[in-house]
């Protein structure tokens, strides 16, 4: 089969370097891809939502299925065009329709979506511009910190916490009246606080069947212990510790179970990754996110860690029988470091050469924002997020300890990356 993966960063390569593992595939194309992806495939200059451009490609390169990275092009509807498209109705396309997306794309959606089939989740309001007042008045009734969260796509940066309650209500008329995300905050939830300890769990489903992947940490703050400023993510380890069988077994009968069951219900379409962030509250675990993808950089320890053809559970996925395949886990763990510009989440440089890539050993290194300089035949920054380094151990220790050894083997002016990967685990 020839497939084209949509996307840029780690994830997307981590996809791409497990299908290339396929006796399935003759040939991957990714769009845009990146230099890591391009040792694999090819990549193609097109952009994830230029849905025409996508629809050309296909065509010309007679591709049999479509496996999509980010979430932007599935809230916008990428799987709706295929779907109503005459030539392109047949080619599968690994992501839910634009309005099972939603669950992503707005908050208020999944919160509705949630309460109506009893799935565990903060209590929550929504506001408009038009209900500011109320807004107010239901902060006033919450105990600290407040969470406040815009309702559509905000690039990861639309979930404010706040333990001033004035500055809650100011953040609240920031949000509503001032349109700090633009549309996408147009609508604020209003949550209850959830004191806990994060991890993200995915199924890969066919809106049928469902297999459960490993499940993942990922280390979202730029500092060490979790302090400084959010980003797209540092790293990532799999499995989690605290997610032993009985944990799992409440997240499948009391989350992934109803989830799917309101799908059906609903008459949503949806095949691909579903993401659930979760937040473990005393052995407890809550909804406190869907994404309707892969993570990153959750996918660059978890696709690892998969052993079975992933190809073959796509196109499970596709023909609705994943319940025939099989889907096998590597025991071991895994861990994954991000390598990222200096300055990043702010303001960084790009165009410095990275060396050591020849000396990484017992590693998977998964590009990001890395690009190829041809002519001067090097590889150079060209993002905030620059690589990650993925290696296995029997236990979280030693696969951090293989991963860190790697990490230092690659050089470039201003990089950055947490030391301190699991410290919340050990
Ligand atoms: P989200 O974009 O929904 O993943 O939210 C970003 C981050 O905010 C999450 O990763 C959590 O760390 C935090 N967060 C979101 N909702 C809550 C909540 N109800 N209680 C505590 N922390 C939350
Ligand atoms: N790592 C979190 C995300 O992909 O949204």
């Amino acid at each position: 089969m020839k497939i084209l993966i949509l996307g840029s960063g780690g994830r997307e390569h981590a996809l791409a370097w497990k299908l290339d593992q396929s006796p399935k595939v003759e040939e991957l194309f990714i769009a845009p891809g990146n230099a890591g992806t391009a040792l694999l495939g090819t990549n193609l200059p097109v952009e994830v939502n230029d849905f025409e451009t996508i629809k050309t490609t296909i065509i010309e390169k007679e591709i049999d299925m479509v496996v999509v990275g980010p979430e932007v092009p599935l809230v916008q509807g990428i799987r709706d065009f295929f779907i109503q498209d005459r030539v392109l109705q047949n080619i599968p396309v690994i992501g839910p329709s634009k309005e099972a997306a939603q669950l992503e794309g707005s908050k208020d959606f999944a919160k509705n979506f949630m309460n109506k089939y009893n799935i565990p989740t903060a209590a929550s309001q929504t506001f408009t511009k038009e209900t500011l007042t109320e807004g107010k008045a239901f902060l006033d009734k919450l105990n600290p910190p407040y969470v406040l969260k815009a309702d559509g796509l905000a690039g990861g940066k639309g979930v404010v916490i706040l333990s001033d309650l004035n500055e809650a209500k100011a953040e609240l008329n920031h949000m509503l009246v001032e349109e700090k995300f633009g549309s996408a905050s147009a609508k604020v939830v209003i949550e209850e606080f959830l004191q806990g300890i994060e991890i993200s769990v995915f199924i890969l489903t066919d809106g049928i069947h469902y297999k459960l992947l490993p499940e993942a940490k990922d280390y979202k703050r730029i500092g060490e212990g979790d302090t400084g400023l959010n980003t797209g993510g540092m790293g990532s380890i799999s499995p989690v510790p605290f997610a032993t069988g009985e944990f799992l077994e409440k997240v499948k009968s009391r989350i992934i179970e109803p989830t799917l069951e309101g799908l059906q219900k609903e008459n949503m379409d949806y095949r691909g990754f579903l993401f659930f962030g979760l937040i473990n509250v005393n052995g407890e675990p809550f909804v406190i996110e869907y994404n309707c993808r892969m993570g990153d950089p959750e996918a660059q320890s978890v696709i690892p860690r998969i052993k079975s053809d992933l190809m073959d559970l796509m196109e499970g996925v596709a023909a609705q029988d994943l319940d025939m395949r099989k889907m096998e886990i590597d025991e071991r763990y895994a861990t994954s470091v991000v390598l990222v510009s200096e300055g990043y989440p702010g303001k960084y440089e790009i165009g410095k050469p990275i060396s050591g890539i020849g000396n990484l050993n017992n590693c998977v290194l998964f590009y990001a924002g890395a690009g190829n300089d041809i002519e001067n035949n090097v590889v150079k920054t060209s993002g905030g997020r620059v690589l990650s380094i993925t290696s296995f151990g029997m236990t979280l220790n030693e696969a951090l300890k293989n991963t860190y050894i790697n990490v230092e083997q690659i050089q470039y002016e201003g990089k950055y990356y947490r030391n301190d990967l699991g410290f919340d685990l050990k």
